[in-house]
């Protein structure tokens, strides 16, 4: 079998060649939004798999049908990797479209457009923590190497889709320039899902009754998404992504990340993450446990 750890270079950044080309990353920065669009945009590991069944759910008014039928990446393609275009010539309104590229590679493709942008944003801790395990799993990820060293690529920004920072600041930083903007994040669903749901569904347009809304909470729950087939990447061959070695659902908690750093590193991050983060328009509250 061919090697699947290859790795594309993408203006400075690299990305996992198993799925992305040249072409399907030219494709996504000269990318047509249209206005009815939704395009969910994360760092890996953030909670885009979560966002993505929540979108999916609400736009079918709480029922699951579509999120249990059709696998996540066919509903809410990634606009950068390379089947994206064949997915979306089968559809035409309302898109669900997912992505992790940087703002200022989609800043020119999103200009002047109306399309409606969801920022989920992590903990990077528990991104950093989340990540390393995901690359014990993902065969057409680099080898890790110890958390060490995981965290100091991670720190450096030299891993697949880049720095953390450049990511979050990069579209937080340029919320002003997007039409339609709603930042989330995976603190905020999983302490208040609900008020989550109602936020987003606002932003959406998608009103919601009661019972469409209590619907949508229980398919977005960690329980009922690590059994839906369609979004706990079970479908995958075990080649390509070794459940054995880590569950795609691992924890889905917040706050998890003590249970791998040490003291010393996370002291090392929090010098770091103040240093980097000291031109940030937010003020991001990572509550720990
Ligand atoms: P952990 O590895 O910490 O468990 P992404 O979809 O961006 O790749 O993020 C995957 C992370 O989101 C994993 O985190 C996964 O368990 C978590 N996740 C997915 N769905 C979730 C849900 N419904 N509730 C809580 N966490 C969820």
């Amino acid at each position: 079998m061919a090697r699947l750890d290859v790795t594309e270079t993408f203006h400075g950044i690299t990305f996992p060649g198993h799925l992305h080309t040249q072409d399907s990353l030219h494709y996504a920065t000269h990318f047509k939004f249209q206005d009815t669009d939704t395009l969910i945009v994360t760092y890996p590991k953030s909670g885009t798999t979560w966002m993505q069944e929540i979108v999916t759910v609400m736009s079918c008014k709480g029922d699951a049908v579509r999120a249990q039928t059709q696998p996540n990446w066919n509903r809410a393609p990634w606009l950068e990797q390379y089947y994206c275009p064949d997915v979306l010539n089968a559809s035409q309104e309302n898109r669900i479209l997912t992505t992790h590229l940087p703002y200022n590679l989609l800043a020119a493709a999103l200009s002047g457009s109306k399309a409606k942008v969801i920022y989920v944003a992590r903990n990077p801790k528990d991104v950093a923590v989340s990540y390393y395990y995901f690359h014990k799993m993902a065969k057409f990820l680099p080898e890790s190497g110890t958390f060490s060293e995981f965290l100091s690529a991670f720190l450096e920004g030299t891993v697949h889709y880049g720095s953390w920072f450049d990511h979050v600041k990069g579209w937080t930083n340029n919320a002003r320039n997007i039409h339609n903007f709603l930042y989330v994040t995976y603190e905020e669903m999983s302490r208040t899902l609900r008020a989550s749901l109602e936020r987003v569904s606002e932003f959406l347009q998608c009103p919601l009754v009661e019972e469409e809304l209590t619907s949508t909470l229980k398919s977005c729950s960690f329980s009922s998404m690590k059994k839906n087939c369609m979004v706990n990447y079970s479908l995958i061959p075990q080649e390509i992504m070794d459940h054995r070695k880590s569950k795609f659902m691992r924890k889905g908690k917040i706050g998890d990340w003590v249970n791998t750093f040490s003291e010393e590193q996370s002291c090392t991050f929090d010098a770091i993450y103040t240093s980097r983060m000291a031109d940030s328009s937010l003020t991001f509250v990572w509550c720990n446990p």
